[in-house]
């Protein structure tokens, strides 16, 4: 079985992730969605709540699990018995980032490889950041994350 892990945040998860997560799933058999436990950050959502609201919007993918994990990605990667890592690139800007990350994870776990998806046009622009301040500032929120979440996430960034 070819399972593939797809790593992030997700402080919240945009429709550009779930974009990235469904191409993985028509082209893995096993897709999992490795959510971080990030201490040093204060996240908009905790790490259970991020897996709730990933699971909500992924429900109806048989082949996408969501998990959320702490520590190197490499050790979370053989605990699901995986060996690729499945990157978003929205910009040029992104790559240099994100190569360096799948070169640290290659050094670490020369088994392991990162596939680059490019994100699709329709979402080239879109992060998380950007979801947070729009809905922060009242702004409308439909078409940026999937519609199951747009209540959740605004009544989060009004309490904030
Ligand atoms: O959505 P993000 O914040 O860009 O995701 C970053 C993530 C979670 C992929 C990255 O921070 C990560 O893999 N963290 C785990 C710690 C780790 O393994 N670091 C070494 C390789 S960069």
């Amino acid at each position: 079985m070819n399972t593939v892990v797809y790593p992030g945040s997700f402080d919240p998860c945009t429709n550009g992730h779930l974009d990235i997560i469904a191409r993985a799933a028509r082209l893995f058999d096993r897709v999992v969605v490795a959510v971080l436990v990030n201490n040093a950050k204060t996240p908009l959502f905790s790490a259970e709540e991020r897996v709730d609201l990933l699971t909500e919007a992924l429900k109806d993918y048989d082949n996408v699990e969501v998990h959320s994990f702490s520590g190197l990605l490499v050790d979370f990667m053989k605990k699901v018995n995986a060996n690729i890592i499945i990157k978003g690139i929205r910009a040029l800007s992104d790559y240099e980032y994100e190569f360096q990350m799948a070169l640290t994870n290659n050094a670490l776990a020369p088994e392991i490889e990162t596939l680059f998806i490019p994100a699709s046009k329709d979402y080239m622009f879109l992060s998380s950041s950007l979801v947070k301040e729009v809905a922060k500032y009242g702004g409308t929120l439909t078409g940026l994350v999937p519609d199951c979440l747009i209540s959740v996430i605004n009544e989060r960034c009004k309490e904030r």
